[in-house]
């Protein structure tokens, strides 16, 4: 289905919505309902989160490697994991992406893309899913972003050998908080057993463990610093081809080294 009818009738109602001075209040009203938001997003004329404590997010950020993605998606599919409210799907959609399929296991902001998309007249598909349930999806997209999900996971690196494993056709769009040294360093493929000084480097790969809160948020668990976040990636099987912004990291497949075992998944991995 090309979702063209569905798309044209809600570009109608998303016009009529920027129209008259009753659809902006009903807009307002949804929003509300629907809040707290955290992407900001412009819907028929309401901002969502006009106090966004990192400013217009993710704009901000997008901005920053939107130049660096094909201008025309048209014939490529898209998988946008942790989507939240849909403002990168939606993006991807506006370049002509043929399909879009966004995942998040939180109902409020899957209610909230799903508003977004229709609102601004835009067909993607929303579904519940958890990173750690995308073998299921049994597709390969050529894009897949995964943004801004890593460190609220208590399973980072299973999460990454999943999306090699099962999702990413082509290239992976990955972003991380980082903390710690932004620095790299060049490392030996093995120390001796007495070599322990290395540890102290702190340009040294390290995964921060946050055992109760960071930023107000008992979700973040896991921040890299940059080695960290870039050996991640490498040992999960991805090669990094780009790195637009300081964050974001643009890879392809690349041989998983050391013959990494991808675990089927048991029941109830907690997410
Ligand atoms: C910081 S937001 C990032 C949203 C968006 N990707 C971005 O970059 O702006 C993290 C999102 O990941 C989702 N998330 C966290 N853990 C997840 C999991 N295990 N499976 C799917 N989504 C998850 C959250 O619900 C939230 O929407």
């Amino acid at each position: 289905m090309d979702g063209r009818p569905q798309r044209d009738a809600a570009a109608r109602r998303s016009e009529r919505m920027n129209a008259d001075g009753n659809g902006r209040e009903a807009i307002s009203a949804r929003i509300r309902e629907l809040g707290p938001w955290f992407h900001n997003m412009d819907i028929g004329g309401v901002w969502t989160a006009p106090e966004h404590f990192l400013g217009n997010y993710p704009f901000i950020k997008w901005r920053k490697f939107a130049g660096s993605i094909p201008e025309d998606l048209t014939g490529k599919t898209v998988l946008d994991i942790g989507c939240n409210a849909g403002f990168y799907s939606i993006e991807m959609k506006r370049r002509g992406a043929s399909r879009v399929l966004g995942i998040d296991f939180d109902d409020r902001y899957l209610s909230q893309a799903r508003f977004a998309a229709d609102a601004t007249g835009i067909s993607v598909e929303f579904r519940k899913m958890s990173v750690y349930e995308i073998g299921a999806l049994r597709e390969r997209f050529d894009i897949v972003l995964f943004m801004g999900v890593l460190y609220h996971l208590r399973h980072p690196l299973l999460a990454l050998d999943l999306l090699r494993e099962h999702v990413v056709g082509d290239l992976l769009v990955f972003q991380s908080m980082q903390r710690g040294s932004p620095d790299l360093v060049d490392l030996d493929g093995d120390y001796d057993f007495r070599r322990a000084d290395i540890f102290e480097d702190p340009r040294y790969p390290k995964l921060h463990f946050v055992e109760h809160r960071y930023a107000g948020d008992p979700t973040n668990w896991w921040l890299p610093n940059r080695c960290c976040a870039e050996a991640m990636l490498r040992s999960a099987g991805f090669a990094i081809h780009g790195h637009p912004e300081e964050e974001v990291y643009f890879c392809g497949l690349a041989e998983r080294p050391h013959g990494v075992a991808i675990p089927s998944l048991p029941m109830g991995v907690p997410a």
